[in-house]
């Protein structure tokens, strides 16, 4: 069609090339896009995980590098963009329902310009069913795209002509993008893009191409350049980011990553998402011996059973999740651990599932979020045969919800009048006199105190204990 017309492909999607990594740090904003904001607001909502948040600060910052204000009212938009989830179809239909929503706006403002972007970009069949049912959309880019948005808009705005440009490509590094942090104490930082594990129900391997690591040099610099701003709290980013490194052929990358970044000496690091088939011992240690790396592990199981383990390709057995489970607990004093578990894999038997309850039985997490498994168009789990009806799966979800909830409530209780120390996030809105933070195990406090600024880390008084959050009095 025109220069700024590319669809995305599934097939191009799944190839893993032994090329090198392109890192790109040469960006500049084109010039004919310098001022395009003068006098005009972007609206920008995003949906899904913290790579997505990321990703949203970084389009954020391109909008103000453009000139751009940022608006929470959508009236006032000049520019509406969904960044959007792909990982289950609930969290689609929760964009389809926002665009049919947001089509009046269009009727009443016809130079407002609408767009879609992020991970259902990259799906073929969503970029047909907007183009067939909401030809109000004007510009789709996918999440190789990002650095193209200046262009695409300015094209999208001078020609009115409908944009997309969707890459489904393995991916580059795009490094030096304008950014624009939605936070002031706690930031995320990228430290790998993409994912190759390819477990038969994901479709993030697709959405976001190979993994591809960024160099230690950029994410130090980064983290400084946080601290440096008062940032108290960084949390790694990747979708497995025990990973770290390998396609830099860096021996036992995360590790040795974890730990430049702890001597940083930045008051709080976190990371997420941790796969079990790369978590190594001198991770452990690492993260047993530096107290600035909180002790809370993030350990997606997904299920209780070697079987469906296996046919998720996971690449781990049950045998050695809890192997890995315990020699964390074990080194890791008084750390706090959460995980994802899919309930209703295709033909997921009720044996097979009450192992689920019995892992979640061992562990005793935290906090785990529990999903019903979506199909997931071009994933290989889609083509596999299932017998079990929604009610039972729902079922399911509903047992396993109510363990969650009472281990939640039996790990909380643990606090109750302890000391624990609180990075402070804010005050409440409605009391002046009430704040909320989170503790090193990540556990939510609200509590009373007074004069306290955002930022602080605060030693509370636990005084009492919910399933989902800590109240608490200032000492
Ligand atoms: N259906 C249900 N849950 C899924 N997840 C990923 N893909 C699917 C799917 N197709 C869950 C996994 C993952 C979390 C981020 O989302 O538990 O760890
Ligand atoms: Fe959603 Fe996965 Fe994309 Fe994050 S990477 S936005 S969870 S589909």
């Amino acid at each position: 069609m025109n220069e700024f017309w590319s669809l995305p492909d599934a097939k191009q999607a799944k190839a893993r090339r032994k090329q090198d990594v392109m890192v790109d740090y040469s960006f500049s904003l084109p010039e004919e896009t310098i001022g395009l904001g003068h006098h005009k607001k972007f609206y920008l909502r995003t949906y899904g995980c913290q790579a997505n948040i990321r990703d949203g600060e970084m389009i954020a910052g391109l909008f103000v590098a453009m000139g751009f204000e940022e608006t929470d009212i959508l009236e006032q938009a000049d520019v509406i963009l969904l960044n959007t989830c792909a990982i289950r179809e609930n969290a689609e239909n929760k964009v389809f329902g926002e665009i049919g929503n947001l089509k009046h706006l269009k009727v009443k403002n016809p130079d407002l310009i609408m767009g879609v972007c992020g991970c259902m970009a990259q799906e073929e069949s969503v970029i047909n069913r907007i183009l067939a049912k909401h030809p109000h959309i004007d510009l789709i880019f996918g999440t190789h795209n990002i650095h193209r948005l200046p262009h695409l808009l300015h094209h999208t705005m001078f020609t009115k002509e409908k944009t997309i440009e969707v890459y489904s490509k393995e991916g580059d590094i795009i490094e030096n993008l304008p950014d624009h942090r939605f936070g002031e104490v706690k930031a995320w930082v990228n430290i790998m893009y993409g994912c190759d594990k390819f477990c038969t129900y994901c479709i993030v391997p697709y959405t976001r191409g190979k993994e591809r690591s960024r160099s230690m040099e950029d994410i130090i610099a980064e983290v400084n350049h946080l601290k440096d701003n008062g940032f108290k709290e960084i949390t790694l980013l990747g979708q497995n980011v025990n990973a770290y490194g390998k396609d830099l052929g860096i021996d036992d990358g995360f590790a040795t990553l974890l730990e430049a970044v702890a001597k940083t000496n930045i008051s709080r690091v976190r990371f997420t998402t941790s796969h079990p088939w790369d978590f190594t011992p001198n991770m452990i240690q690492v993260i047993a011996n530096y107290d600035n790396i909180m002790p809370a592990i993030h350990l997606p199981m997904q299920s209780g059973n070697n079987d469906v383990l296996k046919r998720m390709g996971r690449r781990y057995t049950i045998e050695q999740y809890k192997q890995l489970f315990d020699d964390l607990k074990k080194a890791i004093a008084n750390c706090s651990f959460s995980t994802d578990i899919i309930v209703g894999f295709p033909n997921e038997s009720d044996e097979q599932f009450k192992q689920t309850l019995d892992m979640v039985d061992y562990c005793q997490f935290d906090q785990v979020y529990s999903f019903i498994y979506s199909p997931r168009a071009s994933t290989p789990a889609a083509d596999f045969d299932d017998s079990i009806a929604m009610e039972t799966k729902k079922a399911r979800l509903a047992k396993l919800n109510e363990k969650i909830k009472h281990y939640a409530y039996l790990n909380n209780q643990k606090y109750l009048n302890e000391v624990v120390e609180v990075l402070v996030d804010g005050r409440s809105k409605k009391d002046n006199e009430i704040y909320s933070g989170y503790t090193p195990q990540n556990k939510l406090v609200n509590f009373k105190g007074k004069d306290i600024e955002t930022g602080q880390i605060v030693t509370v008084r636990v005084t009492e204990a919910k399933s989902w959050f800590l109240l608490g009095e200032a000492l």
